[in-house]
């Protein structure tokens, strides 16, 4: 079986990881993996990083689209994957997520009738404002084959329509929908023993035994917005300096261009202990996560690795597609206020959530999405 696997954006980049980690050790004789990059992420520390220390083969194809507006960008990238699905023939896409880059290749394949494999399918954050739920939404409904990480997953599928637990042989007009686990906890299992062996970010921050709060900004809600952009650095600003803790920033490019922009790192009030750093390798996030005391985050894989990790999370958004890390009571979410978000990652160091049960699967679902590409491959 040839499948096109697209990866573009970091976090596709390490969810790769699982599966073609899985391809070369179990499944090389069955399963051929062509790698396309479509260039959304492009700077070294967002993208070849991740290639390099976790191993992935490099890809076949970069298609070097870089940063425009969204349809601008989509545009690109749809018309670059055709060209490569037309002329390398697989028997099935695979894409993850719910970036641009996996909406461009879930409509560029299933328009011209080859299957599309959504990898962590299913998730709504009943927003139709955030791009991410448009590119989730049409994804789902481009696709063959849909691995849902979590039973809500399953549901909210089940709610537009789709059934579960039918049986083979699947089409787009009959989709094969299957929970799995979470591909992202394979990666977290695997790494983590690497990441204590190799990653030194600990002692290059005197972190170590130096209690911490791990901050991540980028969703476009919290960085486009000035106002929104200057609450949230101002309560990590006053958490650090109330509970006399370290936070670090690994940040995300698009949030370092806007601060920029807007010269906030200037008006940031002294007195705090806040590393704004580069971002920053897996194994360095792992052992960040790891060893933080909280986790503020808007992003969808951070706040599940702080889960995985046992650590709360103050979530900075209205809401979240992981609502099982909320029903847990390991994670809150964060107001609007500088008061609400410096208050609620108060409560949550000072009385820290202590119930993390494995909701995520058994750390196998690449190995589940092998078997199962295999067994309704019928091209
Ligand atoms: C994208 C995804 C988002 C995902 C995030 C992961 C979409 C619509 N959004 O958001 O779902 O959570 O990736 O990190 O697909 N930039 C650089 N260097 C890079 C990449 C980006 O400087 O290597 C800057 C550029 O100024 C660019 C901005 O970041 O305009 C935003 O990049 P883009 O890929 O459009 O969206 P993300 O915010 O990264
Ligand atoms: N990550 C990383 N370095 C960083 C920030 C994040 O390796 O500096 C990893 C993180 O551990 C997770 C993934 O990137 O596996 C999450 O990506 P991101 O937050 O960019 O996107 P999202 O998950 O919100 O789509």
């Amino acid at each position: 079986m040839k499948i096109v696997t697209i990866v573009g954006a970091r976090p596709q980049i390490i969810k790769a990881a699982a599966l073609s980690r899985e391809i070369k050790n179990h499944f090389s004789s069955q399963i051929e993996e062509i790698i396309v990059h479509t260039g959304q992420h492009y700077d070294e520390n967002m993208s070849e990083v991740f290639f390099r220390e976790l191993q992935i083969p490099a890809p076949a194809v970069n298609l070097g689209v870089g940063s425009s507006d969204h349809g601008e960008q989509t545009a690109q990238m749809m018309s670059g994957i055709e060209k490569v699905l037309k002329q390398h023939l697989p028997d099935a896409i695979v894409v993850y997520g719910d970036t641009n880059s996996t909406l461009a290749g879930a409509v560029a394949a299933a328009k011209i009738h080859i299957p599309v494999i959504h990898i962590e399918a299913g998730l709504r954050s009943f927003n139709k404002r955030m791009p991410e739920e448009i590119n989730r939404i049409v994804a789902d409904h481009c696709s063959t084959l849909l691995f849902c990480p979590t039973k809500t997953a399953v549901k909210n599928l089940e709610a537009e329509g789709f059934s579960s637990g039918l049986m083979g042989p699947f089409s787009l007009d009959k989709p094969g929908v299957f929970h799995c686990g979470d591909i992202m906890f394979d990666n977290s299992n695997y790494f983590s023993a690497m990441a204590e062996q190799q990653s030194k970010i600990l002692q290059l921050h005197q972190l170590v035994g130096n209690p911490f709060v791990l901050a991540t900004i980028h969703r476009n809600d919290n960085t486009d917005k000035r106002e929104r952009l200057e609450t949230i650095l101002e309560a990590i600003y006053r958490v650090s300096k109330k509970m006399e803790i370290t936070v670090v920033l690994p940040l995300h490019p698009r949030t370092q261009k806007m601060m920029t922009e807007w010269n906030l790192e200037a008006t940031l009030p002294e007195g705090a202990d806040v590393r704004i750093v580069p971002p920053v390798s897996f194994l360095d996030m792992i052992m960040l996560e790891k060893n933080c005391s909280l986790v503020l985050t808007d992003s969808g894989g951070v706040q599940k690795e702080a889960f995985f990790f046992g650590k709360p999370s103050l979530i900075l958004r209205p809401e979240t597609e992981w609502v099982e890390i909320l029903e847990m009571r390991a994670a809150r979410l964060g107001g609007n206020s500088v008061e609400d978000i410096a208050g609620q990652a108060e409560a949550l160091l000072n009385y820290p959530p202590t119930e993390f049960p494995p909701i995520f699967g058994d750390g196998h679902a690449a190995e589940f999405i092998c078997e199962t590409i295999l067994k309704y491959n019928d091209r």
